[in-house]
């Protein structure tokens, strides 16, 4: 594959205290210097034969690319982020910052903050939305190379020495200023709107147990804390029991293969938590059943190991 050069996005004489100058050095430069480096590796790459190249050669070949490609990407985004009046943002902008830091004013002083401290430093700060989570999020990174997964950047600053130099000399804050009154909102804003039509990663579809209602582990440590009366039943076959030392507690084990034996010692006023190993399929059977026998009874998503990975209190098996 061979990359593209983007053109300059921002108009670099319309830019308020940052010279054409300036612009054009680090666009020629840095940014053609990037993309060069980009496309010349991978030519190194697509021609080496990864069955005789050493795994160093090609570890080392295939960083450097990655390195290149993030550095080209993330100078397109920030020249993609000058050109504006960085003091109006827009109303969809303003309310999803607002949402995701407290309010605009905040998100700024975060966002010079992590600035501030690549001041004697370099990298980049990035807003960026991450669809998982469907939230905006402030990073800095201290190289080319720690972009969040799966994150979505919609705002770069450029932190490199050869960023503002030329203009602000060793007078980082004065270039942080003139970033942040020169940032083009109303691109930023459409980015925003383009990220959040990218889908989140799929979660877990139970199509079996679609059906049945489960709560998060999340949800019961809630319960837990709070004090809410809650049955919960570790419904592991017993086979498992004897592999796996622990037990949520709180929890009491009941064997699955003989709910007609125990059910009648559960309370039909109290909820009832049911979970297996991983969640797949006992805990959702239990569940069913007791919901069939009129108790309000949900599955635990993701079960035993769930309730483990987040660090919720367990006890010894006995
Ligand atoms: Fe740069």
């Amino acid at each position: 594959m061979r990359y593209r050069l983007a053109p300059l996005f921002c108009r670099p004489w319309t830019l308020n205290g940052i010279t054409p100058r300036l612009i054009e050095s680090h666009y020629e430069n840095n940014y053609g210097g990037a993309l060069n480096r980009l496309n010349a590796l991978t030519e190194e790459v697509e021609a080496l034969d990864p069955a005789t190249t050493p795994a160093s050669v090609i570890s080392r070949l295939k960083r450097d690319q990655n390195t290149a490609l993030n550095s080209t990407l993330l100078h397109e985004l920030y020249f993609a982020s000058l050109g504006g009046d960085g003091r109006v943002v827009p109303e969809v902008m303003a309310e999803a910052i607002t949402r995701d830091f407290g309010s605009v004013d905040r998100w700024r002083k975060e966002f010079i903050a992590l600035a501030s401290e690549l001041a004697n430093d370099s990298g980049w700060v990035l807003l960026t939305y991450v669809p998982r989570d469907g939230q905006l999020i402030n990073q800095s990174t201290s190289d080319h190379l720690e972009g969040i997964a799966g994150g979505i950047p919609i705002l770069a600053l450029d932190m490199y020495e050869h960023a503002y130099h030329l203009d602000f000399g060793a007078n980082p804050t004065a270039y942080i200023a003139a970033f942040m009154r020169n940032i083009e909102w109303n691109a930023v804003q459409a980015r925003y709107e383009d990220a959040l039509k990218v889908a989140p990663p799929r979660r877990l579809v139970q199509k079996q147990f679609g059906d049945v209602p489960a709560i998060t582990v999340e949800e019961v440590a809630a319960m837990l804390e709070a004090g809410t009366p809650v049955q919960i039943i570790d419904a592991r076959p017993r086979h498992y029991t004897t592999k796996s030392p622990d037990i949520m507690a709180g929890a009491v084990w009941r064997d699955p293969e003989r709910i007609d034996e125990w059910i009648g010692e559960l309370s039909k006023t109290e909820p009832v938590v049911t979970y297996c190993v991983y969640g797949f399929h006992i805990g959702c059977e239990t569940a069913i059943t007791l919901r069939k026998a009129g108790f309000d009874a949900r599955y635990m998503a993701g079960g035993h190991y769930a309730w483990k990975a987040i660090k919720g209190p367990v006890k010894l098996f006995e």
